[in-house]
C-alpha cells in the first residue's frame, strides 16, 4: 500500500478513498508549524497525505470508532509520534488537545458522515442494501441502536427526526409505517417497510427511497448535528494566527451549520443595519478562503461516486483578532 491516499486503507477491512483529498491536503499544509487536529479520522487517508506533504506538522487524530482508529493506527505508524490517536467523539477536541500539552492549533478537519466501511460491512447496521442488526451506532461501546429507537419512538417524533436530519417528504407516512410494524430487528425489515410506505411514484425515481430514513436515524443515534456547531466553535477558538479549519460536509442539514458559523466567524452574516459598525465581541476571527462551498470534480465523482454529495468550506485565522 501506498501513502498517496487514494488506496482504501487496511487491505480488504477498512476500504475508504479520502474525498476531496488533494484540495484538503493544499488547505491544510499551507499552515504555521505545529497540531493538526483530523477530528474525523477514519482510515487516516487525509492525515497520511497531510504529514507526507508537510513535515512542519503532527496530527491529533480522533474518531468515534474504534476499527476506524485500529486502522488508522496502522496507517500512521510509519509516522510514528507525529501521530497521536484518541478514541473520542470530536466535542471532546478541546480537551484532548490540551491533555496533549498544547494551547494552540495550526489546523482542523471535520470530514463529517460515515466512512465507507461503517456503511459497507454489515454488521455495523448502516446499510438499507446489506442486511444486518440494525445498529447505526459509530461508537458501539455506548448509546442506544438505531432498532431501541426506532421500536420505542413516538410517531410526531420519528416524523420530527425524518424532516430535520434529511428533509424526508414522506415523513408522515414512514413514520406511520414504521410504528404499525414495530419491532425490528434488521435493516432489511426496515429497509422493506420504508420501501413500501412510499407512493409508487416516489418508488420509481432514482435511488432507494429508504436512503434518507437511514440517514435521518444514523445522524440521530449519533448526535451528528447537535454537537458539531460546538466541536467547530472549539477549533475555530484554538486556532493560532494563520492556522486554518476546513469542513467536508455531505448534506444540506452539515452543510448549513458550516456555512452559518464560518460566515459569523468571518463577519459577514446578512445585517439589518450595515452602515452601522459591528457591535463588540461580532468581529471577524477568520476570513473565508473562497466563498460558497468547493464541489469534487466530475472525474473524481467517477472515480468515486460517494464523494458526489460533498461540499467544502474552510477559512483561515485572521492574525490580528480584535
Ligand atoms: C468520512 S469518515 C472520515 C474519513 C477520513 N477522512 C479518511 O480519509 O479516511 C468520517 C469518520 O468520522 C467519524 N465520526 C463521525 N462523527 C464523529 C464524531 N462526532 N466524533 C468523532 N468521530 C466521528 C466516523 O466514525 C468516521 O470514521
Amino acid at each position: 500500500m501506498t501513502d498517496n491516499g487514494d488506496n482504501p486503507t487496511g487491505g480488504t477491512e477498512f476500504r475508504h478513498v479520502p474525498v476531496m483529498r488533494d484540495e484538503v491536503v493544499s488547505v491544510l499544509s499551507e499552515v504555521p508549524d505545529g497540531l493538526v487536529v483530523d477530528a474525523t479520522l477514519g482510515g487516516a487517508g487525509h492525515a497520511s497525505a497531510l504529514l507526507a506533504a508537510n513535515d512542519g506538522l503532527s496530527i491529533l487524530g480522533l474518531d468515534q470508532d474504534e476499527q476506524a482508529l485500529s486502522a488508522a493506527g496502522a496507517r500512521l505508524a510509519p509516522h510514528g509520534d507525529r501521530a497521536t490517536l484518541r478514541h473520542t467523539r470530536f466535542d471532546g477536541l478541546a480537551d484532548e488537545v490540551r491533555a496533549l500539552g498544547h494551547s494552540r492549533l495550526s489546523g482542523a478537519l471535520f470530514d463529517l458522515g460515515v466512512s465507507s466501511p461503517q456503511l459497507d460491512h454489515a454488521d455495523r447496521g448502516f446499510s438499507f442494501r446489506n442486511d444486518g442488526p440494525l445498529d447505526m451506532r459509530m461508537d458501539r461501546s455506548r448509546g442506544r441502536t438505531a432498532a431501541e429507537l426506532v421500536n420505542t419512538i413516538d410517531e410526531g417524533s420519528l416524523i420530527g427526526i425524518l424532516r430535520r436530519n434529511s428533509d424526508e417528504r414522506q415523513a408522515p407516512r414512514i413514520a406511520k409505517a414504521i410504528v404499525a410494524n414495530r419491532p425490528f430487528a434488521s435493516t432489511a425489515e426496515l429497509a422493506d417497510v420504508v420501501r413500501d410506505a412510499v407512493p409508487a411514484a416516489v418508488r420509481r425515481k432514482g435511488g432507494h427511497p429508504a436512503r434518507k430514513t437511514f440517514q435521518a436515524l444514523r445522524i440521530e443515534i449519533n448526535d451528528e448535528l447537535d454537537i458539531l456547531e460546538n466541536a467547530i466553535q472549539q477549533a475555530l477558538d484554538l486556532l493560532a494566527p494563520k492556522g486554518r479549519c476546513a469542513v467536508l460536509s455531505y448534506h444540506s442539514g452539515e452543510d448549513r451549520i458550516v456555512k452559518r458559523l464560518f460566515r459569523d466567524a468571518a463577519g459577514e452574516a446578512p445585517r439589518l443595519r450595515p452602515e452601522l459598525p459591528l457591535p463588540p465581541g461580532s468581529e471577524p476571527s477568520v476570513r473565508l478562503l473562497w466563498r460558497g462551498a468547493q464541489r469534487p470534480s466530475d472525474a473524481e465523482v467517477e472515480r468515486n461516486p460517494r464523494a458526489e454529495a460533498a461540499r467544502f468550506r474552510a477559512v483561515e485565522k485572521l492574525t490580528e483578532v480584535a
